[in-house]
């Protein structure tokens, strides 16, 4: 049987992910809700497995990596990791408490992406012979959260958390481009591909009328992606 792309063997539950309006439409309020529940823990309990869209890496060579230079890959690929499910639950967080249909749709488009981005970090973390952070469900629980709070308060303001939040990340991103070594071409070629897609779901989320966040909230989105970073790079 035919994948929900098209090609491949059929999984039900990227069923769902690719045909989000469609599905979302005939889901009562508990559906949704079992829905989330059952996203959160596929994100932070299940292995990511492949992503349909296959794996910016492969046709790289594997090089050679000293004990050091793959220990430090793999410190930043894990708090890529953390990141990416934060921005699942995020966009997952917003998708759930969005007013506009079209709106809830381009968030769920957007989820799929970063469940792509997921399935590589982990990937990465695994050819580096190392796992993900172990706070994955606290990461996940924090950014749901904040992403239905900002959610709460309208379309254009969540909007603009994700338009803030992608902006951040992609100089995050390119922070670990600088850092990552010049020889660890797979996992160069996983953030290369992930920072163009966040810088995108950025731009969408200001085409679609995002609004400006308050500069103090800015600071404090700053201040928790630190704290974030900082421990998924050890935890
Ligand atoms: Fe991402
Ligand atoms: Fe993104």
């Amino acid at each position: 049987m035919l994948d929900a792309k098209g090609s491949g063997v059929y999984r039900p539950d990227e069923a769902i992910r690719y045909n989000p309006g469609v599905n979302k439409r005939e889901l009562s309020p508990l559906d949704r809700l079992l829905a989330g529940a059952d996203n959160a823990l596929r994100t932070v309990a299940a292995p990511a497995g492949h992503s349909p869209r296959g794996n910016p890496a492969s046709g790289i060579a594997e090089s050679d990596l000293t004990t050091s230079q793959k220990s430090h890959s793999a410190g930043l690929m894990r708090v890529n990791h953390a990141g990416e499910i934060a921005a699942q639950a995020l966009y997952q967080g917003h998708a759930a408490v969005a007013r506009d249909k079209s709106i809830e749709e381009q968030m769920q488009r957007a989820a799929d992406e970063e469940f792509d981005h997921l399935a590589w970090c982990e990937q990465r973390l695994e050819e580096l012979g190392e796992r993900p952070s172990r706070l994955a469900p606290v990461w996940y629980a924090g950014a749901f959260v904040i992403g239905a709070a900002s959610g709460i308060l309208g379309d254009k303001w969540s909007l603009g958390f994700i338009a803030e939040t992608e902006r951040q990340v992609c100089e995050h991103l390119d922070s670990h481009l600088d850092g990552l070594p010049e020889q660890d071409a797979r996992s160069r070629a996983i953030v290369e591909t992930m920072r163009d897609e966040e810088q995108e779901h950025g731009e969408n989320a200001i085409a679609a009328g995002a609004a400006e966040l308050p500069e103090p909230v800015k600071k404090l989105m700053r201040l928790t992606a630190k704290v974030m970073t900082n421990t998924a790079y050890w935890v």
